[in-house]
């Protein structure tokens, strides 16, 4: 059997995990709003509306800040439609997903909402058909306490307490032909280096992620991150990433080694931002949220592309259903995320409920877990502290897309504080078993608490609303310690996790 080796030092370390990482996302598109976390009159919904049986799952899954409420939503939605008494609420066109939007859930109610799911709000603003005025006042009416017309009137609305919003997006996808308002990015540096100037004047310590490329693939990628960052690097603490997969033409190897993608755009995005530091002679290191990532099967529904007669209220809008690979590469993606705890200080899984989500619903049914649920809520809950310096030594396979990969890609953390160890390990090999031996330094660990892993010979298999259970963590009986070394077993096609403890 072919081995991978690696050794694991918590003298060596990439950096902590920030449990921000950890984050997803939910934006009023299809039914991850209404008929996802929202529908009253279902018989788990609470005396707001909210699912608890959606808000249990939330909370299983680890999620920690969500964004909202796009996406390209954001580009043409007015944050005062939704608030104020709901029969006053208007009734609005949602151009980026060809829909009527209801505004029955705004701030106040996804603010409540996050509370009771206990995630962090991270809020962007529209900076498609709006501007700077419209930003200042969505976050004074949002964080000001008290005593200005807006404050007063978020208080009048029911919330006595500031939201406290910490962390704002600044747009969304500027760079995209699909996005309202696309911009070149110099008119979109500069509007974002205008808007969080003045958004600094209100509160200095804000969070602030202006736009970099909607993907990779993008024309304009890497220009648009330097210029954009050119305008703005004093201004801003992050530039987001976003990132798509999904298998093409059946080449399974090149989507398993989709991580192989993410690492490189993120190396690019830092090398692009620090090249922008030298130049405006920062002292300041700009970090990255990648603030929508995931598989997605696009097929019709790319952005931009949806046309037709009708504006409908609720619609099915990018079910994905999720197979076994498609989880084996989101673990794999995970590992991509935590190998750059040091510049990727937050994520969001895109998105959380019913559009390409990792939680499902049926409206007046039950909700269930996408086979993609278990590699994000394993890993939040597994990784803790710092992420360490893995090498691992491992022979490589060929793929279509991304040349000549390593057949096992692995992370790992150490928790300093409780001494825990977590190791997580995908097996890109389409054929047969491969053992890995995890070398650690001597006397950290003794025992192996758990081993899971997520694999199963049907790759296609999912989780349904017949058949919820059907794919699941499996506990991996190989895991052994001996003599300080982890030994594993991981099966073909396959996403491991080791949690070991001193
Ligand atoms: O997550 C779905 C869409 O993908 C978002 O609205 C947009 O930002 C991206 O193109």
């Amino acid at each position: 059997m072919t081995t991978a080796r690696l050794r694991l030092d918590p003298a060596f370390t990439v950096g902590p995990v920030n449990r921000r990482l950890f984050g997803s996302f939910v934006e009023h598109l299809g039914r991850c709003v209404y008929e996802g976390i929202y529908e009253p009159g279902h018989p788990e919904a609470d005396a707001e509306g909210f699912r608890r049986d959606v808000l249990e799952l939330v909370r299983e899954l680890g999620v920690t800040t969500v964004r909202y409420p796009g996406g390209n939503f954001v580009s043409g939605y007015r944050w005062e439609d939704g608030v104020g008494p709901r029969e006053e609420r208007p009734r609005r066109l949602d151009l980026a997903w060809r829909a009527t939007e209801t505004n029955e859930v705004g701030l106040h109610e996804f603010a409540r909402w996050c509370e009771l799911a206990d995630v962090e709000l991270m809020y962007a603003v529209n900076l498609g058909t709006r501007g700077v005025a419209e930003a200042l006042d969505v976050l004074e009416y949002a964080n000001i306490p008290g005593g200005t017309a807006l404050s007063d009137a978020r208080r009048a609305n029911g919330a006595e307490q500031p939201f406290d919003i910490r962390m704002w997006c600044l747009g969304n996808e500027m760079d995209g032909p699909w996005q309202l308002g696309h911009s070149t990015p110099e008119e979109y540096g500069r509007l974002a280096s205008q808007t969080a100037k003045a958004m600094r004047q209100i509160d200095k310590d804000l969070e602030l992620v202006v736009c970099g490329s909607s993907g990779s693939g993008m024309p304009t990628f890497g220009t648009w991150e330097r210029t954009v960052l050119e305008h703005s690097y004093d201004d801003v603490d992050y530039i987001s990433c976003h990132a798509y997969y999904q298998e093409r033409d059946g080449d399974l190897a090149s989507f398993l080694a989709s991580g192989v993608d993410m690492d490189r755009f993120i190396e690019s995005v830092v090398a692009t931002a620090d090249h922008v530091r030298a130049l405006v002679r920062s002292d300041k290191r700009i970090q990255i949220s990648f603030d929508e990532w995931n598989v997605w099967y696009m097929g019709a529904e790319e952005p931009g592309t949806i046309t037709g007669d009708e504006w409908p209220e609720v619609q099915h809008r990018l079910e994905n259903v999720y197979s076994v690979k498609d989880a084996v590469v989101v673990g794999g993606l995970l590992i991509s995320l935590l190998r750059h705890a040091d510049r990727v200080t937050a994520a969001s899984l895109a998105q959380l409920v019913n559009a390409i989500a990792p939680i499902m619903t049926a409206p007046g049914g039950p909700a269930w877990r996408q086979t993609t649920f278990f590699p994000f809520a394993t890993t939040s809950r597994l990784a803790r502290g710092v992420s360490l310096d893995v090498r691992v030594d491992v022979p490589t396979t060929t793929t279509a897309v991304y040349g000549d990969v390593p057949l096992v890609d692995v992370a790992a953390t150490h928790d300093p504080e409780t001494g825990d160890v977590a190791v997580f390990a995908l097996n890109r090999a389409t054929e047969g078993p491969l053992e890995v031996e995890v070398e650690l330094a001597t006397g950290i660990v003794s025992r192996v608490a758990e081993a899971l892993t997520l694999h199963d010979d049907d790759l296609e298999a999912t989780n349904t609303r017949e058949h919820p259970d059907r794919v699941g963590l499996e506990e991996n009986p190989t895991a052994r310690l001996d003599g300080g070394v982890l030994h594993v077993t991981l099966p073909p096609v396959s996403w491991t996790a080791v949690s070991l403890k001193p």
